[in-house]
């Protein structure tokens, strides 16, 4: 949705940082329910930069599993408004991801136009396997229909800040998922 133009009240709580981290657990539980140990089958977190970093932290506690950390920085072109479904890397993965299964770690879906570039990126790339993990997914927003396998929470159309999420960068180390009133 489009972000807001200029926020003038306070954050809101809106998902609490206990709520989080109880859907963070029940996360990890679903994943290590997945993914059996296997050192054939190396198991890699792929953080979508920047507004992932958090929840990639807290969610990589959650798994007990061996895995591998990595991050990709992405940048969609658009106005503010919209989003034209152009997607570039601006930053790539260190260590080559073929023959992984690979879960990408996204902060929100909202058009879903980045996840669904992110999807076949990876599958050009090889992976054994793609799967998308998402702390936040807003359906109002969909201009491209992607398949979340790890879902944190469904959200209403607002625009929402906080915990690694962000508006013009800022609010990102908010603790709390917070909506700025416009
Ligand atoms: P997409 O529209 O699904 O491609 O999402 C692209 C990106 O827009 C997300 O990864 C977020 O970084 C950003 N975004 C979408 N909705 C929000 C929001 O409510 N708050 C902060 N960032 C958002
Ligand atoms: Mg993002």
């Amino acid at each position: 949705m489009a972000s807001p133009s200029a926020p003038s009240g306070e954050p809101r709580v809106y998902l609490s940082r206990q709520r989080i981290a109880e859907r963070i657990a029940e996360l990890g539980r679903e994943i290590e329910r997945d993914h059996a140990p296997d050192p054939d089958r190396p198991l890699v977190l792929l953080g979508v930069l920047k507004g992932s970093f958090i929840f990639l932290a807290d969610l990589s506690r959650a798994i007990d599993r061996p895995l591998r950390v990595e991050f990709l920085g992405v940048q969609s072109y658009g106005n503010e408004t919209k989003s034209s479904g152009a997607v570039q890397i601006t930053l790539d993965v260190s260590t080559p991801v073929d023959g992984s299964d690979v879960i990408i770690v996204e902060d929100i879906v909202d058009t879903g136009l980045t996840a669904h570039f992110l999807m076949q990126q990876l599958a050009a790339r090889r992976a054994r396997s793609v799967r998308l993990c998402s702390l936040l997914h807003k359906p109002a927003g969909t201009q491209r229909e992607v398949h979340i396998d790890y879902l944190g929470f469904t959200i209403e159309n607002k625009f929402v800040v906080g915990y690694g999420l962000d508006w013009a960068q800022k609010y990102r180390n908010l603790p709390d998922i917070c909506v700025i009133e416009s």
